[in-house]
Parts: C-alpha cells; structure tokens; sequence
C-alpha cells in the first residue's frame, strides 16, 4: 500500500459515533481529518486535542457535506496539509423524526441532503486524491434503519438506502482503481440522535428486548467494523454492508 503514514477522513466527527471512530483510527496509527459543521467549533477542537495526545495529527475542517463549494475546498485543504488520504468514514447525518402523512418537503430535502447528496459530495472530492496513488478505502456509515426502518423516520430510512444502493455501485466503478467501498449500518446507538429511539424508557426497553445482545450500542462499538473496511485485511472486501446492531436485523 504505502509506507507513508494513513490518513483518514471523517465526517461528523465531533461526537457520538463520528467521534468515536476518529478517536479509535488516530489509536489504530492514522492521522485524521475531522469534519464537522461549525457550530460543533468547540467540541471538534476537543476531539482534536484527544487525537494530538495520542501523538497523531488532527485537522479540524468545518464543512456543511451537503454543500459542494465546502466540500471541495475540505478536500484541497485535506490534499495540502496530508498530500494523500487512504480513507474516508462519511458518518455526518442527521434524523429529524415525523409521520409520511404530515412530512414537511423541507424535512424530507435536508435529511436526503445531509445523509445521501452529503456522502455523495464528499466521496466525489476525494476521488482524484484517491485515484492518483490507485488506493482509497470508503467507509459509508448507513442504518440498519436503511434495510428495516420504523415508524416516523421513512425519508431517513430512504436517505440510508441510498447510501447502500450509491455504495454498491460506486465499489463497481472505482474497484480499478484499488479502492473498496463498503457500509456500515449501526443498530441503535447511545448518542444524542440514538436518543430519539431511546428517550422513552418503554421504547428503550423493547429495543433491548429486541436485540440478540440484549444491550443498546455504544458509540465505540462501532469502530472495529470501520477499522476493518478501513485496513488492508479489507483488500478484498467491496461493495457490501454490514450490520453492527447487536442482532436485530439478520439479513
Ligand atoms: N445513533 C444511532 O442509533 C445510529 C444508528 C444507525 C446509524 N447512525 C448513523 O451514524 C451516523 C452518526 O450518528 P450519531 O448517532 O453519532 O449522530 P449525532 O447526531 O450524535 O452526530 C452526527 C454528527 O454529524 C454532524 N453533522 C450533521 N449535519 C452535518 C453536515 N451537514 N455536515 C457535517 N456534519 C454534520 C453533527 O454536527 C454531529 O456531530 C449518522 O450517519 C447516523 O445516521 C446512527
């Protein structure tokens, strides 16, 4: 691959699972570009402050990934402070919860904006990167809520199929060019958009009830799977997905 040191990219990257897959490839030796929108200005700055103390390099960029003009300049800064990037995790997303009956069309655009056009932009602008050392590892993180779903989050549901059905074919086209592109799909999470599913201690229950390990994710859970895509055990591996949600969805 490279005798260089890795670099990632990833999205979102100021809490819940965002951060903790930043914190856990700077602990697996990469330096990391982290992403956020600005209003997450502070707590980005702590993520990379966590990430300086385990003696890598963190680049904190503020970017909306549903904005193409941001998305682009956070790939020339990325290119002219690391020079390449080995992989990039598009994990910023957003669920704003509501009935298709009552859907406001806003809600539907900015859920597809963020999560489906977002992680299209972003992989778009860090294609020539990776195509130029014919080396790239794409990590999507979707939703088990992308293959099943529930009640009050269809456009989300749409949004993380998307990302799958993108994945799947996009493995297809950049696969001659030694790059994998594979999602993640998280089960339900404790963060502060896991909560939404959670808030309700009844709900919270059924959901544990609900799952093989009998327990809700936590945020670090999800790193190993990223990792994996992420390293060079996963040469191999493009174009799937795979469930990390404790045992709830089997297929
Ligand atoms: N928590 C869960 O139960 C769960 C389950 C399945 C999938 N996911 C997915 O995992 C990912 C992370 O979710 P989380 O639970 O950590 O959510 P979170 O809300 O805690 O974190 C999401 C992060 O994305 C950032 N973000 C939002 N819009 C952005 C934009 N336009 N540009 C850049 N950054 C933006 C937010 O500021 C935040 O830091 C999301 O893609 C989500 O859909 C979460």
């Amino acid at each position: 691959m490279t005798d260089k040191i890795r670099t990632a990219l990833v999205t979102g990257a100021s809490r819940g699972i965002g951060r903790a897959i930043a914190v856990g490839l700077a602990k697996r030796g990469y330096d990391l570009a982290i992403n956020d929108i600005e209003r997450q200005k502070d707590v980005l700055a702590s993520v990379a402050a966590e990430i300086e103390a385990l003696g890598r390099r963190a680049l904190a960029i503020f970017a909306d990934v549903s904005n193409k003009g941001e998305v682009e300049a956070m790939a020339k800064t990325i290119a002219a402070t690391f020079g390449h990037l080995d992989a990039v995790v598009n994990n910023a997303g957003i669920l704003i919860a509501g009935d298709v009956d009552g859907l406001k069309e806003e809600y539907w655009d900015s859920v597809m904006d963020v999560n489906a056009k977002g992680t299209f932009l972003v992989i778009q602008s860090v294609l020539p990167m990776m195509k130029a050392r014919k080396y790239g590892r794409i990590v999507n993180i979707a939703s088990i809520g992308g293959k099943h779903g529930a009640p009050s989050q269809a456009h989300y549901s749409a949004s993380k199929a998307a990302v799958m059905g993108f994945t799947r074919v996009l493995a297809q086209e950049v696969g001659v060019d030694g790059i994998t592109a594979n999602c993640v799909c998280p089960g339900i999470i404790l963060t502060d958009m896991g909560r939404v599913n959670l808030d309700d201690p009844t709900v919270k229950k059924s959901w544990q009830d609900k799952t093989a390990m009998r327990r809700i994710g936590d945020p670090e859970d999800v790193i190993g799977a990223v990792a994996f895509f992420a390293s060079d055990d996963a040469a191999f591996v493009t174009g799937q997905t795979l469930n990390v949600d404790g045992g709830i969805v089997f297929s």
